[in-house]
């Protein structure tokens, strides 16, 4: 009897899509991406509480919290100041 052992480690969350452009794992119990968390927010997620009921995010152990919180926030920024740069207020709702 033959005993393999494999240990594999995780460095980084990161995987590469099928189009070449990478994404991130930020959950890795519930499998989702930066990009997911993105796309709730551009579809009219305001905070991190509805990113999280929207995509399950730090549903499960909760380790990625922080790190969810983060790019809730990043990306939260990014649409309010892309929002100040236009002459009229554009709301995000879900369709
Ligand atoms: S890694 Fe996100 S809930 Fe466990």
């Amino acid at each position: 009897m033959t005993i393999i052992l494999v240990n594999i480690k995780i460095h980084r969350n990161w995987a590469i899509t099928s189009d070449g452009s990478h994404l991130m794992y930020v959950c890795l119990c519930t499998g989702v991406t930066d990009g997911q968390i993105r796309d709730a927010i551009f579809e009219g997620c305001c905070s991190y509480r509805e990113v999280r009921q929207a995509t399950g995010v730090a549903s499960q152990c909760g380790k990625c919290a922080c790190l969810a919180k983060q790019v809730v926030r990043e990306t939260l920024t990014k649409v309010q100041s892309s929002q100040a740069a236009i002459p009229y207020p554009v709301e995000f709702n879900v369709a």
